[in-house]
């Protein structure tokens, strides 16, 4: 089997956790400025100090869950339910999520904090291939072959089919703007599970985008 180099290694980590601290800092960043401006006003500056905070711990969140995917045996797995991974994910995002086909109580093993990074990941690439306005998210999940599979999809154009069968590789990017990690860290944190993410392949043709439906499956 083909051995990554060490550096090599620690070059995908180390982008991996640029690409999730971006947001984090941008946030933190929007805060303080906030707070700044209420300070001066003396307008009070708690909500905006609770986000300060809340960006803080993300950050922290950020280095030990991309650590954690790389020590793979490491991975700290609960159980946890599916859709409260979801909305969660959702968070800071500006998603209609309507449609979950998902029970509730629905619960996976999994290392928490990188399952909401995956299901990010995934709105982050709807939110921005978004054509107008928030888009349409629909999610649902059933139980095959000893896995739990779920499903996640949005309203927007989909994916041009020339680049659907390398969306999940690194720097490959279909957008202004992009780095191309985003689904390339998703689908890391799906096989550290033992799982899989890709992408349901609709009817995409030369002309034809394939619709931005992916699958994850995980083992129960
Ligand atoms: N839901 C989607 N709808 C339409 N195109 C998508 C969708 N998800 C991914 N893509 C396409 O796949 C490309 C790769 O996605 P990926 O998340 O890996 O990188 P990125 O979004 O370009 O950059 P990054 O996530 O690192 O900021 C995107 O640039 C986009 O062209
Ligand atoms: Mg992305």
């Amino acid at each position: 089997m083909p051995s990554i180099h060490p550096l090599a290694a620690l070059g995908e980590i180390a982008a991996e956790i640029a690409h999730e601290l971006r947001n984090v800092l941008q946030v933190a960043r929007t805060s303080v400025y906030l707070i700044r401006r209420d300070l001066a006003r003396g307008a009070p500056v708690e909500d905006s100090l609770a986000r300060l905070d809340r960006s803080v711990a993300n950050a922290q969140a950020v280095v030990d869950d991309v650590l954690a995917l790389a020590q793979a045996q490491a991975l700290a797995k609960e159980s946890v339910r599916l859709v409260e991974t979801l909305r969660a994910a959702c968070e800071d995002f500006d998603v209609h999520l309507d449609d979950i086909g998902i029970a509730p109580d629905l619960e996976v093993r999994a290392a928490r904090g990188l399952l909401v990074r995956l299901f990010r990941s995934l709105l982050d690439n709807a939110v921005q291939t978004a054509p107008a306005g928030p888009p349409k998210i629909t999610a649902r999940a059933w139980h095959e072959d000893g896995k739990v599979v779920v499903e996640v999809a949005d309203n927007g154009p989909g994916i041009a089919a020339s680049l659907a069968p390398r969306i999940f590789e690194p720097l490959m990017t279909g957008r202004p703007g992009g780095t191309g990690l985003g689904l390339a860290l998703a689908a890391r944190i799906a096989r550290a599970h033992g799982g899989s993410l890709t992408l349901v392949d609709g009817h995409g043709g030369e002309s034809t985008n394939v619709p931005a439906v992916f699958r994850l499956a995980l083992p129960v």
